[in-house]
């Protein structure tokens, strides 16, 4: 039996797989959703979100495809580990993520074939092709250079791309530097950790999302204060703590995570830091 049964959970909480069912609208990642959906209806073209590590830009980029997905009018296609060898790998890539399959001789043939598709499905058929690409950090030069062509075919009044660029902070010195393509950004939107409500909101949020339904506290407020101290807010850590304890939870039969149960797992955390 999972572990999380023995808690009266139908669900493991605190996974940190990028499941959209269990992101907690905190106001950084509901703004973020909101400001990306804008951006891309109004066919603003080039979106930018950065975050550090583990604060959730995987989970955000699910969620916003999610959502378009359940609306007509809209194709759209992810990328998650955007790592080619060469501009002609990358542009066969494309078009074949947008399902145009003929057999092409040279990178300029897949670009005419990727923007003929592009034309049909935004001016005759009026749908809009959003593409999302996440890691956008590990993006070439050759390949910010593909895309910064794909944005260019536009119409008078719109972008025929919406180009939803998802990476590390690292990203914006480096996209600084290549004038061409940071002007044409038209929204960037930094997603912060959580404030120590907010993390406490989020393991409440989770908690319920797996089944939870008790009145009781599974974490008690001091324990949580403890959890945001150490995770200084960052969801992936947050995650793992609280997946920690609830495993512990178990093991020693006990039925809310106090605090001294998180001093403990986050002094074995720090010794297998240090010792590594
Ligand atoms: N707002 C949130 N509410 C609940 N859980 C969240 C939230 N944001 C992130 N998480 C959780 O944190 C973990 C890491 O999220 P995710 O993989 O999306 O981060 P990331 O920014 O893409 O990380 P990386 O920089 O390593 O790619 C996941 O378990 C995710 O569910
Ligand atoms: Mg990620």
């Amino acid at each position: 039996m999972p572990y999380y049964n023995l808690l009266h959970l139908t669900k493991e909480p605190f996974s940190t797989s990028p499941d959209p069912y269990f992101l907690y609208p905190s106001i950084s990642h509901q703004q973020a959703l909101q400001r990306l959906e804008i951006a891309i209806r109004l066919k603003r073209g080039l979106s930018l979100m950065l975050g550090d590590v583990g604060t959730g830009k995987t989970t955000l980029a699910r969620t916003l495809l999610q959502r378009l997905n359940q609306e007509p009018g809209f194709l759209s296609y992810m990328i998650f580990d955007p790592i080619y060898d060469s501009e002609f790998q990358f542009v066969a890539y494309l078009a074949k993520l947008f399902g145009i399959r003929p057999s092409f001789r040279s990178a300029l043939d897949y670009k005419e074939a990727i923007e003929k598709f592009l034309f049909k499905s935004c001016v005759d058929k009026e749908d809009i092709v959003v593409l999302v690409i996440d890691e956008a950090q590990k993006l070439s030069l050759s390949s910010l250079e593909i895309l910064r062509t794909l944005l260019n075919y536009e119409t008078n009044e719109y972008k025929l791309l919406q180009l939803v660029i998802i990476g590390q902070m690292e990203l914006l010195p480096r996209l600084k530097r290549i004038k061409n393509f940071s002007d044409r950004i038209s929204l960037k939107y930094i997603i912060n950790p959580l404030d120590i409500n907010e993390t406490k909101g989020m393991i409440k949020f989770r908690l319920v999302q797996a089944g939870y339904n008790s009145e009781e506290q599974l974490f008690t407020d001091k324990a949580m204060d403890l959890i945001y101290q150490y995770s200084q807010g960052y969801p992936r850590r947050i995650a793992n703590l609280c997946h920690n304890a609830l495993e512990q939870l178990v093991i020693r039969e006990r039925l809310t995570v106090e605090e001294d149960m998180i001093v403990e797992i986050i002094g074995e955390d720090q010794n297998l830091e240090l010792s590594q």
